[in-house]
């Protein structure tokens, strides 16, 4: 029952929002450009279209989100020093990769000749054009980057379910 949970123990509403639409995003894009490498010549450009564009709204949702989180703050974590640390660690991780990733796309695809076109509206200004020698650099950071934040989610998935299912704690409602 989330109703039980105070204010002082549940997120800001703005941030679970966030969090949500976040989570939805990272789930549609991730995929998205995995399939890129796997789909047919004729709607390739079509799936970096639609993986480079919600992408880069995440870029956006985060800097509000970063915002909004160091001025509504974070309810407070009731476990031992360790296991406190281990969630802020992962998601502060999170978080950075959650920059990283949109960031490291978007000069990768400026770096290769590709400026973004968001959504087919408008070109996105790039701090850097067409520059060869560090695109292929900066798609390794995108690539691995990715793996990365999948295996963040993996700990962050895994740990909620330890909670929610072993434990039969309320940390899923601090976020619902
Ligand atoms: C949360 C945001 C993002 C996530 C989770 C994400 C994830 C991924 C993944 C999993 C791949 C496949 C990796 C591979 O096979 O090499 C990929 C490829 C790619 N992504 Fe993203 N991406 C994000 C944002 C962006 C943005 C904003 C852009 C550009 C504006 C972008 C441009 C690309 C490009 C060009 C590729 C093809 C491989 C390369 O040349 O780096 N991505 N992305
Ligand atoms: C899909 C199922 C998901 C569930 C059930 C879930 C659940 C949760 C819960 C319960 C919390 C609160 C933890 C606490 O109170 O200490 C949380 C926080 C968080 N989640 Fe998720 N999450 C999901 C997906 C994601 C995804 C896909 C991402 C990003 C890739 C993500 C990133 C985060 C971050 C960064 C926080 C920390 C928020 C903060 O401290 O400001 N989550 N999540």
């Amino acid at each position: 029952m989330n109703g039980a949970l105070s204010t002082a123990e549940r997120y800001a509403g703005s941030l679970r929002v966030l969090h949500w639409l976040i989570a939805a995003l990272v789930l549609m894009t991730w995929p998205l450009g995995q399939m890129i490498g796997f789909v047919k010549d004729d709607v390739k450009l079509d799936f970096y279209l639609i993986h480079e564009s919600l992408g880069f709204l995440v870029l956006w949702l985060m800097l509000v989100r970063i915002g909004t989180r160091m001025t509504s703050g974070a309810p407070r974590i009731e476990a031992p020093p360790l296991e406190k640390a281990a969630a802020n660690t992962v998601h502060g991780l999170l978080y950075l990769f959650l920059i990283i990733m949109p960031v490291s796309g978007f000069l990768a695809t400026n770096a290769h000749g590709f400026p973004l076109k968001w959504f087919g509206l408008f070109t996105v200004w790039s701090p850097i054009g067409k520059s060869p020698d560090i695109a292929f650099a900066l798609s390794a950071i995108h690539t691995w980057s990715a793996w990365i934040l999948l295996a963040l989610f993996a700990l962050h998935f895994a740990a909620v379910i330890f909670h929610h299912v072993i434990r039969r704690d309320r940390t899923l409602y601090r976020i619902l």
